[in-house]
């Protein structure tokens, strides 16, 4: 069986073709048959962040040629694909609309089924693309536009248990970056500069620390930094700058972490103690600081850790074809009436319960 995935939600545009080699997988990673990726972060380096027309455009000028090219690389023609998957929400709704439409058009020209797939859910299922994880798991899903953590109960079936109020995780080491003069995106650069730096010279706020359950606040972070930086001065140092850095990226571990053992007796008192895994998804899984500190918190509850590999965390077209696929072996598909979504809860129980923002 063969997918093709479409990935437009923001600055990336992305189409993979992925295939169901059997449920026991002997090698997970032959499931990637082709993977082709635009990264549009040279459009939108000058603007400090995505400018959604730009994106739009760009997702115009170049999906076609990935299209082209990932059926190539694949040795595949599109009569030899199962069905045709691509992202229709949450994310920015001009982007979403062109890899939408992109798909409705060949699954229309060539009546294989479409499969209109979350974006989050993408996110969600990108582990089991590369490791035979079992439901159900836990789940940090952090990225730019999400910071949550859900109970992967099965394909189509999310427990939100926790979310940020304001803003996400991703977007906090952005606006960092950008108030220390970084470039976009923010999360590579603050842990490539918190490597020269002293995490314990700026004592930063934690909210929400020791607090009950696991949801998350970062927007207090970005004044704290703010008013760190103005106290070194009208010129701070590079190494002012990469102890902000340090100090910034260890308090958003300490918060992530504090609010992560919730988390996991949370996800052990409804599912049972023996259910034991835990997984990380999104951008801001890429981040080694972060990826360390779970791996000991997983170890210390006696649960199982499992990332996605690097490329597969931050968007990219496998991990929707993937998702694609899993719908697809249910018997999930959608007409080609469905909507581009720019809001598109996992849980919509859970989104009906807080104001949280929803951006891909
Ligand atoms: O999942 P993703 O590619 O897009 C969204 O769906 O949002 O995540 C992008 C986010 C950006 O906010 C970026 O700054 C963050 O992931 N990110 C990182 C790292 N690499 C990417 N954050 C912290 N450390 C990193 N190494
Ligand atoms: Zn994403």
């Amino acid at each position: 069986m063969y997918v093709l995935g479409i990935e437009t939600s923001c600055d990336e545009t992305a189409c993979a073709v992925v295939r169901d080699d059997g449920p026991a997988a002997a090698d997970p990673a032959r499931r990637i048959v082709s993977h082709s990726l635009f990264s549009q972060l040279r459009e939108h380096a000058p603007y400090g962040g995505v400018v959604p027309e730009i994106a739009s455009r760009a997702h115009i000028e170049h999906l076609d040629g990935l299209v082209a090219e990932s059926l190539s690389a694949a040795g595949l023609k599109l009569a030899d694909l199962d069905a045709i998957a691509a992202t229709a929400g949450p994310g920015l709704i001009g982007g979403v609309m062109v890899g939408l439409t992109t798909a409705k058009t060949l699954a229309w020209a060539t009546g294989k089924p479409l499969i209109a797939v979350n974006h989050l859910e993408g996110h969600a299922l990108s582990v089991r693309l590369a490791a035979d994880v079992p439901f159900p798991y836990l789940l940090l899903l952090v990225s730019g536009g999400h910071c949550q953590f859900v109970a992967v109960e099965g394909v189509g079936r999310y427990r939100r248990l926790g979310t940020t109020i304001d803003d996400a995780a991703g977007e906090a080491f952005d606006k960092t970056a950008k108030l220390l003069g970084l470039g976009y995106p923010g999360g590579p650069a603050i842990e490539r500069l918190a490597k020269q730096g002293n995490a314990a010279r700026f004592e930063l706020p934690r909210p929400l620390w020791r607090k009950p359950g696991c949801d998350f606040s970062f927007s207090g972070l970005k004044t704290a930094v703010r008013l760190a930086l103005e106290s070194c001065g009208p010129a701070p140092s590079e190494q002012d700058r990469a102890d902000l850095a340090a100090s910034f990226q260890q308090t958003v571990m300490d918060v992530i972490l504090d609010r992560a053992r919730n988390a996991v007796a949370m996800f052990d008192g409804t599912y049972g103690a023996a259910r034991k895994h835990f997984v990380v998804a999104g951008g801001v899984a890429t981040n080694a600081a972060l990826r360390e500190g779970l791996v000991a918190l997983a170890e210390k509850s006696g649960m199982h850790f499992t990332a996605p590999p690097m490329n597969l965390c931050t968007d990219n077209g496998a991990m929707i074809a993937w998702a694609g696929l899993e719908r697809f072996r249910l018997g999930i598909t959608d007409s080609l009436e469905a909507p581009a979504r720019a809001r598109w809860p996992l849980d919509p129980q859970a989104e009906a319960r807080s104001g949280a923002g929803v951006k891909a």
